[in-house]
């Protein structure tokens, strides 16, 4: 039988909840599709730091480097500071598998009502391309003049050549199998070095593909569009950042964030890609058991479509699609008062 080497890294807060569903709901896939995917679960988490000092063990990245795929939970709870949970373990796994693409669809379900009004499931399908390896998440910088009157930080931004253009270009080829549009989200009217640099990339890969339609957009304004006209949007590429911060308004606007996965992608496959919701642990409703697993789920439905299992990540899709569309399960996000488990069962069972 076709087994897939898994590793699931659940993490922290509704990051462990969800990710119990997205594993039933994958199980019963497989057993479907006559594959089995092999688990094998990673500790990695705050309440390890809490406990030993460090998010993982120092050998926490070659552990996972021989695995087919990961499906991570959430990263970050109350008590660790951010930067230094984020920094322990979901960037630097990111970089050290060279995922360097974060890949963030988001379609406005059947079923599934929006904050726009009267928008539909074909006017509201977007995905943020968004770059994940280098840009404004750096460790360059400092802090100077402590505590003195004239103190300050810096942070610097890093944009590499390969890196920007490797981004465009996974965007261009992308738009070549949905819409045949990208729009590019800079600000290279107030940053002056970087976003020009990157405008600069994108046009040349522009003019390589003549049949995309390729558009320079300010990222304040496309935030504006993103709500008042995202009908006319598909492709969106973007910094680390800037592809951050869209991928959570494209969310909220197609269902919130119950609602979108997201995958860190190693395109030449020369190491594990790595699925997880857009979304992170939630503390103010973890342990409640009412986190919508959706997000987590199609997160899984990437990972298998990234595995070659496509009839299965269709099956998987269509019983998400069932089931909002009836509505008659459904977590409290959604407007319903069905727990976390409940959704992730009547999912798993509408197969
Ligand atoms: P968040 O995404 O965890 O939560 C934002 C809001 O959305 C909260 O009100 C939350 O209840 C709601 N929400 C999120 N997911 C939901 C779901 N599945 N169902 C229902 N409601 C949901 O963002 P935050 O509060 O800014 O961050 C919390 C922690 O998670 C922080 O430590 C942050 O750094 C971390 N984080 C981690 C990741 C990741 O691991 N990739 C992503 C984002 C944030
Ligand atoms: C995400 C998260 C992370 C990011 C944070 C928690 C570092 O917001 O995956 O979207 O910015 O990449
Ligand atoms: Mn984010």
């Amino acid at each position: 039988m076709r087994t897939y080497e898994i590793a699931t890294i659940p993490g922290d807060g509704i990051g462990v909840d969800v990710t119990v569903e997205a594993r039933k709901v994958l199980d019963a896939a497989a057993a479907q599709h006559g594959f089995a995917l092999r688990w094998t679960e990673f500790d990695y988490s705050c309440e390890r730091y809490s406990a030993t000092g460090a998010m993982m063990p120092e050998d926490g990245v070659a552990k996972l480097a021989g695995f087919d795929s990961i499906l991570l939970g959430a990263v970050g709870f109350p008590g660790v500071p951010d930067h230094v949970s984020l920094w322990g373990l979901l960037i630097p796994l990111r970089r050290a598998f060279s995922q360097y693409v974060n890949l963030r669809p988001v379609r406005l379900l059947p079923g599934t009502t929006s904050v726009l009004a009267n928008r539909t499931a074909d006017e509201l399908e977007m995905v943020i391309v968004r770059e994940n390896s280098e840009g404004e998440y750096s460790t360059l910088g400092g802090r100077h003049n402590a505590g003195q009157p004239g103190e300050f930080v810096l942070q610097e931004s890093v944009f590499t050549r390969v890196g920007v253009e490797r981004i465009i270009r996974y965007s261009f080829e992308l738009a070549r199998t949905r819409s045949k549009r990208v729009c590019s989200a800079t600000k290279s009217n107030g940053i002056i070095h970087t976003m020009p640099f990157w405008d600069e990339i994108f046009e040349l890969v522009a003019a390589e593909y003549a049949d995309v339609a390729a558009e320079q957009c300010h990222i304040d304004a496309l935030a504006a569009r993103m709500v008042q006209h995202p009908d006319r949007l598909d492709v969106i590429v973007a910094s680390n950042l800037f592809g951050d911060i869209l991928s959570d308004l494209a969310a909220a606007v197609t269902g919130g964030l119950g609602m979108a996965p997201s995958g860190n992608i190693n395109p030449e496959r020369t190491h594990p890609s790595m699925f997880e919701a857009v979304h992170g642990s939630a503390p103010d409703i973890a342990g409640k058991g009412i986190a919508n697993p959706v997000a987590q789920i199609l997160a899984a439905t990437m990972m298998l479509d990234h595995l070659g299992e496509v009839e299965a990540a269709r099956s998987v899709n269509a019983a998400v699609e069932k089931v909002l569309e009836e509505g008659r399960v459904a977590t409290p996000d959604l407007g319903g008062k069905a727990t976390t488990e409940q959704l992730g069962t009547a999912i798993a069972e509408a197969l």
